[in-house]
């Protein structure tokens, strides 16, 4: 038999082209249609980075000031979508509750040509900006209702961040806080053909909907190997305790062969691009809340762990205990890397069903040689 070369997991195949962003681990660099993203977390508010990632350039004054216009019309939860959650248990997972979500607002969006699912790429921008806007009211009403809480309006008066924060713990948050969830969305927005990503352009190859591609793309972000991995990071620093107990818990863990969540990465070999920015952000987050024993943890299992298997942490790392200490709950954390990933999802779903490109590899069989029925029927 020739030998095939199969290329498990597809690492390391380029499968397609991108313009949205570059992921360049030779450099341990991340570009946003060619601006570096360090630069864009510390200067931009994230309704910037989504207008660059959608039409591929920073918005003018103009273009700033009707997004967040059309934001605003659309980030109240629509009685309608709430009522879907209702229906939902307070223990249901949260993924499948942002999940249900969207698969509502999507069934509700008839665009009239039930059969045309792919729609326009003018409609397309238009459901992408709503689902966008929508996202925050259905993380926050998440939390809320897990800690039996009730549903907060939304505050014209508020830009993207402030207003998240607002109807998630119903006070205005320090412009500390605001501006480290806003580094956290900036970053969490888009990073080429990873595994979510990837589903949502398989899906929109088929010129399925915007708002099916999605979907699928939650179902793919919700494993710890990917989007769960920063809920997993929290459960890890809750069962380490304190620095003192790194080294015990490590020496367990390892022992046992399991994968420490927060670290590692499939492109990045020798560092997340993204980690530096974030980690800066966690940093002002400790010493506004006085937190220096989280430092001294996280401090302590990164240079052990880098020590025992240079392996290095990821995004979801230093991602984790900033979402803890903003007060956000463990069980919210992956929804939050969906309300800044669906700004990537739908610029790769749009450029997805610009290229008209069905996505369909080969597999090799390895089953039964070929066999005949000759007279079976099943028998006891
Ligand atoms: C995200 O792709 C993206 O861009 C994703 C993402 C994005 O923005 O979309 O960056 C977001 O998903 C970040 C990754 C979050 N996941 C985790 O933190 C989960 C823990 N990480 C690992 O599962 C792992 O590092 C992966 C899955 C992320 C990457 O794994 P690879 O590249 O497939 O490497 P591998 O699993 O083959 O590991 C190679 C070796 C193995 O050892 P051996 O079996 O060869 O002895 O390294 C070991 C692994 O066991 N290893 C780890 C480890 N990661 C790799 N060992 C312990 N803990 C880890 N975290």
């Amino acid at each position: 038999m020739t030998e095939v070369d199969i290329k498990k997991g597809l690492a390391g195949v380029v499968v397609d082209v991108t313009a949205i962003s570059k992921v360049n681990p030779e450099t341990n660099s991340l570009l946003y249609r060619g601006y570096p993203v360090q630069e864009l977390a510390a200067t931009q508010p994230f309704e910037a980075v989504a207008h660059l990632l959608w039409t591929g350039n920073l918005p003018t004054a103009a273009e700033l000031a009707e997004l967040r216009a059309t934001e605003r019309q659309h980030r109240a939860l629509s009685p309608e979508v709430k009522a879907a959650i209702d229906i939902l248990p307070t223990t249901a997972h949260p993924m499948d509750e942002v999940r249900t979500a969207v698969s509502v607002i999507g069934a509700l969006d008839a665009t009239g040509d039930v059969m045309d699912a792919a729609g326009t790429p003018e409609e397309n921008q238009e459901r992408a900006i709503r689902l966008w806007a929508q996202l925050p009211a259905i993380v926050a009403y998440g939390q809320r209702r897990r800690r039996g809480e009730e549903l907060i309006a939304p505050r014209d008066d508020l830009d993207y961040s402030a207003n998240f924060l607002w109807m998630t713990f119903g006070e205005e948050q320090h412009e500390i806080v605001v501006d480290a969830f806003n580094r956290s969305m900036t970053l969490y927005a888009e990073h080429s053909f990873n595994a979510s990503t990837f589903t949502s352009r398989v899906i929109a190859s088929t010129l399925s909907d915007l708002y099916s591609a999605v979907t699928g793309a939650i179902g793919a972000l919700k494993g710890p190997l990917h989007g769960g991995a920063n809920e997993a990071v929290l459960h890890i620093f809750d069962a380490i305790g304190s620095a003192e107990n790194v080294t015990p818990w490590l020496d367990e863990a390892l022992g046992a062969k399991r994968k420490i969540m927060g670290f590692g990465h499939r492109v990045y070999k020798r560092g997340d691009s993204r980690v530096p920015t974030m980690k800066a952000a966690l940093d002002t987050l400790v010493t506004h809340y006085d937190r220096p024993e989280v430092a001294a943890l996280y401090d302590a299992l990164e240079s052990e762990f880098v020590a025992r298997k240079g392996i290095y942490p990821n995004l979801d790392y230093p991602s984790g205990p900033a979402y803890n200490l903003m007060g956000f709950d463990t069980l919210t954390f992956t929804p939050l890397f969906v309300a800044a990933r669906v700004t990537g999802w739908t610029a790769h779903i749009m450029e997805q069903l610009a290229s008209n490109a069905l996505i369909r590899p080969l597999s090799e069989y390895v089953g039964p040689a070929e066999r005949h029925i000759d007279g079976y029927v099943a028998t006891d």
